[in-house]
């Protein structure tokens, strides 16, 4: 099936890449020329895993192509997904401005039949104004149809994700987008049967409550850390015991640092505010919001109560992890960023690595001049007094601890309560988490 897909950031290119995979004919439209000329040879602004080459095998096979143009990328098609980027706004609201303008821009090129997924996360009634959008612009009395797709795929798994979904979600009421979207999922449906139609408007609060729900998860565990520290319980134990109920299953349940990304934190201040609007109290929302602060608030107290009030200004810390979760580049709204700023003004200087977030890093970092960033993670280990894990990258979990031992006063300071607490404190190190 010919399929044009609009928008190559992190949703659009996986979308792209996978349609391809499975077969179809995909062609990715973005504004952005120097974008499009990048990812015709192959080459992605953003690190996750395996894609590169999945676009490079695809353009080889003439089944995947970019363009800036929606005269050239729509042509011959009659199956559109909508993916480009919903911000947050300063009140926390979900701009739909850029959705609003591709709609626009696309109903030009539409002809009879044809289908519009909407895949971005959008607030309620989103697609309802994209129809209206389309019907005010679109030429002649041509029929078309606009459908939510909601797409739940996790960065650093996008792939694996899109290509084994859990469920595909679909919000119409129209037999002909049914059936038209059992085609293009098909190599998808027949490993599960997994593809679920629902009005839509239940199909768009679907996803909102899907990252609001996890989200909660992992701030429920958060708050009960602060307890499990109080008594000296391993919060993973804890975590360990509940994940044997099926009910509660296993997912998300890690407490630490607290929930990054793009994606939860805007969802979260987006679905706060439709509360707000409607006039609805809201109290879990907002507080997993706050549980999900307080909790890199109360890290910092401990990353401060390290060292005597007057011995900060004098400590190097070694920062690991710059990212948002590991397997990524993406720092936005990233704990560690956010901590890194406050604790540059207590102590003498911080030493930061991360496998692959230190050039998005620089851009967020800019100003601060007493952070260096290292070529490996035990690069100027020496130098430094103690060690802060912010993001469980691989290599930070399993660290070769005769390097790690350089540290002057072999203090570690665990964000993510994922290191080994006994075997730590038999080497002679002093352990720190917010619960293990
Ligand atoms: C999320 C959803 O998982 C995905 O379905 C949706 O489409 C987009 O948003 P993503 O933001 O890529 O995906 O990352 P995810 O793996 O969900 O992690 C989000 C944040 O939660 C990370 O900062 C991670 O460190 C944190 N997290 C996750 C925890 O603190 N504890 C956990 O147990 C799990």
């Amino acid at each position: 099936m010919k399929i044009t897909v609009i928008g190559t950031g992190y949703v659009g290119l996986v979308s792209g890449v996978c349609l391809s995979e499975m077969g179809h004919d995909v062609t990715c439209i973005d504004t952005n020329p120097k974008v499009v000329s990048s990812l015709k040879k192959g080459n992605v602004t953003f690190y996750e895993p395996g894609i590169e080459d999945l676009i490079l095998k695809n353009i080889k096979q003439q089944k995947l192509s970019f363009t800036t143009s929606y005269k050239k990328g729509t042509q011959n098609t009659k199956v559109f997904f909508i993916c480009v980027g919903t911000p947050s706004l300063k009140n926390g609201s979900c701009d739909t401005s850029f959705i609003n303008d591709v709609s626009q821009k696309l109903s030009r090129h539409l002809t009879d039949k044809s289908i519009v997924y909407v895949k971005s996360t959008v607030p309620i009634g989103t697609n309802e104004l994209v129809s209206k959008i389309i019907k005010k612009n679109i030429k002649s009395n041509n029929k078309f149809y606009v459908a939510s797709n909601p797409e739940f795929l996790k960065e650093g798994d996008a792939i694996n994700d899109f290509m084994n979904p859990d469920r595909i979600i679909i919000g119409t009421e129209d037999d002909y987008v049914i059936e038209i979207s059992k085609k293009i999922y098909k190599p998808l449906i027949i490993k599960k049967k997994n593809i679920i139609f629902l009005k839509t408007r239940s199909a768009e609060l679907s996803k909102y409550a899907s990252n609001a729900f996890l989200a909660t998860k992992i701030s429920f565990m958060n708050e009960l850390s602060m307890l499990a520290d109080e008594y000296k319980i391993s919060i993973n134990d804890v975590k360990h015991a509940m994940s044997f109920d099926t009910r509660i299953g296993k997912h998300f349940l890690n407490a630490g640092l607290g929930f990054g990304g793009s994606c939860f934190p805007k969802d979260l201040h987006s679905l706060e505010y439709v509360f707000k609007q409607k006039k609805i109290n809201s109290p879990l929302i907002s507080a997993t919001i706050e549980v999900n602060n307080n909790q890199r608030k109360r890290f910092l107290q401990k990353a401060y109560a390290l060292y005597e009030h007057k011995e900060l200004k004098k400590k190097k810390l070694l920062v690991w992890g710059l990212t948002f979760k590991p397997n990524t580049d993406d720092v936005r709204e990233s704990q560690s960023i956010k901590l890194i700023k406050n604790l540059s003004k207590k102590y003498n200087h911080l030493y930061l690595y991360d496998p692959k977030g230190i050039p998005n890093a620089k851009k967020d970092l800019k100003g601060l001049t007493n952070i260096t960033y290292l070529n490996t993670q035990y690069e100027f280990i020496s130098k430094c007094d103690a060690l802060i894990l912010c993001t469980e990258w691989n290599e930070f979990v399993n660290f070769d601890i005769e390097k790690v031992a350089k540290l002057k006063d072999r203090i570690i300071l665990d964000g993510r309560n994922v290191l080994d607490e006994a075997l730590l404190n038999k080497s002679g190190f002093r352990y720190i988490s917010l619960a293990n």
